[in-house]
């Protein structure tokens, strides 16, 4: 082999491991050295949705520059921190700022959080975003409890888990059939009855998309005879790579506008998109309070603590 076949074969091989499991590794025990609080659910805040970690007590809060081979959030209205803490009594970890594909990161490096939250001992995934509604019945303001998606960039060859397989993480083709957990939607169909809001929430599916750019309206024509409910441009990768690593996952849109199926309709904009997220955070936040809670008691339950 020559010199310069070994020099290719290092940078290939640098770019594909560049969050090996070691460096993963590294990142959770730069967590567990400074904290004693030891999650069990890991909550991914979407645009807009940042004070949904407000709830949080006893935090403990890193910034994503203040965390070794972290990547750091470039988009407006996303803040970058992971926050410690509990939540209903529940210990928690939160991610105010999420990575998108499109500021240019890959999908395994926009999702590799999850596998750092999952090394620090999480069980579950509460993932949030901010979305479009596509379903003709959904109105502003309204949240779709996720209860599948459709993986549109997987379609195009690009997956969070392209490149070497890491067992330590999960199996080479691991099953999506049950991403989001069907008991935990059940609960969240009970929580929403509670609270009283049923009338404002729905059952769906969501896609992402690469963006920056929002859709077209033939785009959008498509999207919804493959019956897509709601379209945003994050989640589907983080939650791959969280049933990769046998994670269970519960997951909410807020739907920030209208998706435009006529050229005569408004345009979305991100501005709508934040000033939504932001009036409808308490409600987000007190689903994903009652969901905790909820899930906080099952589990005394079955540790036969209650
Ligand atoms: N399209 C894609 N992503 C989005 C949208 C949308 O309409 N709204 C919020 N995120």
């Amino acid at each position: 082999m020559t010199y310069l076949n070994i020099l290719i074969l290092l940078l290939f091989s640098s770019s594909l491991s560049s969050y090996s499991y070691e460096l993963i590794k590294e990142i959770a025990d730069f967590f567990l050295e400074r904290t004693s609080i030891r999650p069990k659910i890991g909550i991914i805040c979407g645009s807009g949705l940042n004070s949904l970690a407000d709830h949080i007590t006893d935090a403990e809060a890193f910034e994503y520059e203040s965390i070794p081979n972290f990547p750091v959030s470039t988009v407006e209205g996303h803040v970058g921190r992971m926050i410690f803490g509990y939540l209903e009594d529940m210990p928690v970890v939160a991610m105010q700022g999420r990575f998108h594909y499109y500021e240019g990161y890959p999908l395994a490096k926009c999702s590799m959080p999850v596998r750092v939250m999952k090394l620090v001992g999480i069980k579950y995934l509460f993932a949030t975003n901010a979305a479009g509604g596509l379903n003709p019945k959904y109105k502003v303001g309204d949240i779709m409890i996720v209860r599948d998606h459709i993986n549109i960039m997987g379609f195009a060859g690009n997956s969070p888990l392209q490149g070497p397989n890491n067992p330590r993480f999960g199996p080479r083709f691991p099953p999506m059939t049950n991403a989001y957990d069907r008991h935990l939607v059940r609960k969240a169909r009970k929580v929403v009855r509670d609270m009283g809001i049923e009338n404002d929430v729905h059952e769906g599916v969501y896609t992402c998309l690469g963006g920056p750019n929002y859709e077209t309206v033939a785009e959008f024509k498509m999207l919804r005879i493959i019956s897509v409910d709601a379209v945003g441009m994050s989640m589907v990768h983080e939650v791959i790579t969280a049933r990769h690593c046998d994670l269970t996952v519960f997951a909410f849109s807020l739907i920030t506008n209208k998706c435009a199926t006529d050229s005569s309709e408004e345009d979305a904009n991100h501005e709508e998109v934040v000033m939504v997220g932001k009036s409808r955070q308490a409600i987000c936040g007190e689903l994903m309070c009652r969901m905790i809670r909820e899930l906080a008691a099952e589990v005394q339950e079955k540790n036969g603590t209650k």
